[in-house]
């Protein structure tokens, strides 16, 4: 097959991490006869540096003219002090929202070999294979908002048809996975949860092979910690699922692993890390690559419909772990950490 890549690798270790990520991406290439083709774009820090716009038009035209983008992290101290549409993470909400990329998805799934680095017990975290679905362009973080010296209010308006497309999405994936979906809501105290809910019951009857669970969001907020080994995929819209993602994210105690995606109805995506631009180990090549080489995964997987060339690089990253190869955020001792370039190449090996 024949993919176009937009490749925005941003800021800190993002050029670092990315640079990693499409070495691999190449050796899947190679071995399943893949033809990626990759532009190279800028987004957050390093477009304000060099066209002071964190998401440049350039940008965004060679992102249309592609089937995926893969985005490494954006940020810096550099930039903090800059006024609000000269910052960064601006460049990241509006990719999201130019491209209508409503559904972000976070896998959280255990190495065995890492769980010492997780904040539970062995025996709770080794079962852990969720992904959160959080809707991502809706709800009260994009509410009208008003402030007085006396009151403020951000307004949590979802309409009938965000709701329903990102159950939709929910669906698929459960259905891609375990079969089990587990809809977040605060029925008891907020209107918007209670069409949630509704959406999530009508949509139920349409998909009888899912098991469908609601949940509170401060019950879940327990569960996860407790028994996160219960879920399978988890949906939920957009603060709670802030909320949550971040909260799953430490239950394997690594953050330099962990994947995501924002994909919409059709197969575009955007895939990065979860983490973000680590200005403190930036140039230092000592990153860990491996959560942007999972992203690459997932954008086989969601974007392509490769799913064994996703499984492929599942299967190589966890074969290096399991075979005590880690980069210093993991590594138990400084001399025997791998360099980003190291850790990649045992990667590749694997391949
Ligand atoms: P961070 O995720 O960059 O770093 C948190 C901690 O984890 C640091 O100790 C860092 O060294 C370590 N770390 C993160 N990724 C790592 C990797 N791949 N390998 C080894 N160690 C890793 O979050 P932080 O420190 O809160 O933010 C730093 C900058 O990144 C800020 O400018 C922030 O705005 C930005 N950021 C960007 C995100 C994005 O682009 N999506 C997400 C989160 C933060
Ligand atoms: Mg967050």
């Amino acid at each position: 097959m024949e993919k176009k890549i937009t490749v925005l690798p941003g800021d800190g270790i993002g050029p670092e991490v990315v640079a990693a990520a499409i070495r691999v991406l190449q050796a899947i290439g190679k071995r399943y006869n893949h033809d990626f083709q990759l532009g190279y774009a800028a987004i957050g820090g390093a477009a304000i540096d060099q066209f002071n716009n964190p998401l440049p038009e350039e940008t965004i035209e060679m992102c249309k003219q592609s089937d995926a983008i893969l985005l490494g992290a954006v940020g810096g101290p550099k930039w903090d002090n800059n006024s609000p549409e000269l910052r960064p993470e601006k460049g990241l909400l509006r990719i999201r929202k130019t491209f209508d990329l409503f559904a972000n998805l976070r896998p959280v799934k255990a190495f065995p070999s890492l769980l010492n680095a997780s904040p539970l017990k062995r025996e709770v975290a080794e079962n852990v294979d969720l992904m959160i679905v959080r809707e991502l362009t809706g709800g009260i973080y994009f509410g009208e908002k008003q402030r007085t010296e006396t009151d403020a209010s951000d307004l949590n308006i979802y309409t009938r048809s965000e709701i329903e497309r990102i159950v939709d999405n929910a669906f698929e994936m459960a259905r891609l996975r375990r079969g089990k979906l587990c809809s977040v809501d605060k029925a008891n105290v907020l209107e918007t949860s209670r069409l949630w809910r509704a959406v999530v019951d009508e949509k139920k009857e349409l998909n009888p092979d899912i098991e469908v669970e609601h949940n509170l969001v401060d019950s879940v907020a327990m569960k996860l910690i407790t028994n996160p080994g219960h879920y399978d995929v988890v949906v939920t819209d957009n603060m709670f699922g802030d909320i949550l993602s971040d909260e799953a994210s430490v239950i394997t105690g690594s953050l330099g692993v962990l994947p995501s995606a924002s994909i919409r109805g059709d197969n575009f995506g955007l895939y990065e890390p979860v983490h973000g631009s680590a200005p403190e180990i930036a140039g230092l090549g000592i990153a860990n690559p491996a959560a942007t080489i999972l992203s690459v995964a997932m954008m086989l997987q969601y974007s392509f419909g490769m799913k064994e060339e996703a499984a492929e690089i599942e299967r190589a990253v966890n074969a290096v772990f399991e075979d005590g190869h880690f980069t210093a955020d993991l590594a138990k001792n400084n001399e025997t950490a791998l360099s980003t370039d190291e850790w990649t190449d045992k990667v590749i090996a694997e391949i």
